[in-house]
């Protein structure tokens, strides 16, 4: 069976860890509003607080990033009534099927995790093991509703290819073509966002640097200042995207450019070319500025009323439900456990 057998689904994840940044906006939900909007796919759009428990969560501060991440969903055009919007512990069938994972997936996958090993650093004796286990959870959100199509950002590409290697096994191992082998959406000019002092590194939360990142909740004064010190050569702008190869500080403005006004990098350059970077810093910060704050002035207006969040993301997980449950059902029977509740 091939995934056109499978209804055209996009499922995506961001964990409710706080500090959202400029990244999880082009990388993520930018694109998430696109695909809700191209009309093509049912979409489900999970908020994985299961996920951010693997490391330490204060309980109130994830209660109210939980409700932050929903309106910056909703904020962005994420429209509740079209797409799919819901927190991950509300649906336990999520907890379900990963544990049915954990017994497909290999350690050895689990021990070759880039994140990992990031995360768990030299420390991992001390590491929980649910951060270990944290690609068994995500092959288990994805595969719940059979999604086709998953949008993330670069960094999660090696995780979307367990969740395939999750879906080949478990078929193989029980002689079905149950699980679709999903397709990794990792598209546009800002998969990988970098960080405004070092184009090399990815665009973090966790940088110790604030003046690497552009926060969701920046204001203006503080998005201009920080494009305005941003790390680039000192060479003015090309008319090809293609000389920006070596210069990656260079070349991450460009795409935050491309990416913020939806266009493509080519088009950009041909506009810029021969531009100094006092030119085109503060041009790139007063778009920022204009698509960026309406999304903070809105999020502010969903946060004032918290019962209309919940509610919402009510909705949603009994939708959820009722996508997973029978899939999660029939994944028990393949398995061989009996099932005689009625
Ligand atoms: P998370 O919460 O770290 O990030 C959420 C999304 O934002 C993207 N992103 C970026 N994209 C471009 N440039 C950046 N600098 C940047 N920083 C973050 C990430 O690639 C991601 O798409 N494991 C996932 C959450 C998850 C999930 C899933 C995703 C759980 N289950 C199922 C897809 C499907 C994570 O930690 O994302």
């Amino acid at each position: 069976m091939t995934n056109a057998a499978f209804t055209p689904r996009v499922f995506s994840g961001i964990q409710p860890s706080g500090g959202l940044t400029l990244g999880n906006y082009l990388g993520a939900l930018k694109r998430f509003v696109d695909m809700q909007d191209a009309g093509k796919y049912d979409c489900v759009y999970c908020l994985v607080d299961l996920h951010a428990i693997t490391v330490w969560q204060e309980p109130e501060k994830l209660r109210a990033n939980t409700r932050e991440l929903a309106a910056f969903f909703i904020a962005c055009g994420i429209d509740p009534e079209k797409s799919i919007l819901f927190n991950q512990s509300q649906v336990p069938a999520h907890s379900q099927l990963a544990w049915i994972f954990n017994t497909v997936a290999r350690m050895g996958w689990m021990g070759r995790m880039t994140q990992w090993k990031d995360k768990a650093g030299k420390n991992s004796e001390n590491a929980s093991l649910g951060l270990f286990a944290y690609p068994a959870l995500m092959a288990a959100d994805i595969l719940l509703y059979h999604a086709t199509h998953v949008p993330v950002g670069e960094d999660q590409k090696q995780h979307l290819e367990l969740t395939r290697d999750v879906a080949a096994k478990f078929n193989h191992d029980y002689g079905v073509d149950f699980f679709p082998i999903t397709e990794p959406v990792i598209e546009g000019p800002a998969t990988r966002v970098m960080s405004l002092r070092d184009g090399t590194k990815k665009m973090s939360k966790s940088d110790p640097s604030d003046m690497s990142r552009i926060n969701m909740s920046d204001d203006a004064d503080k998005i201009a200042q920080k494009f305005r010190k941003a790390r680039t050569d000192s060479e003015p702008l090309p008319g090809n995207y293609d000389e920006l190869k070596e210069r990656p500080a260079a070349r991450n403005l460009v795409d935050i450019f491309a990416a913020l006004s939806g266009r493509t990098q080519a088009d950009i350059m041909t506009e810029v070319e021969g531009m100094q970077w006092g030119t085109f810093k503060p041009l790139l910060a007063d778009l920022a500025v204009d698509k960026l704050s309406p999304i903070s002035t809105e999020m502010t207006r969903l946060l004032s009323d918290p019962a209309e969040i919940d509610r919402i993301l009510g909705k949603g997980a009994d939708r959820a439900d009722s996508i997973a449950t029978p899939i999660l059902e029939k994944t028990y029977e393949l398995v061989g456990m009996v099932s005689s509740r009625g």
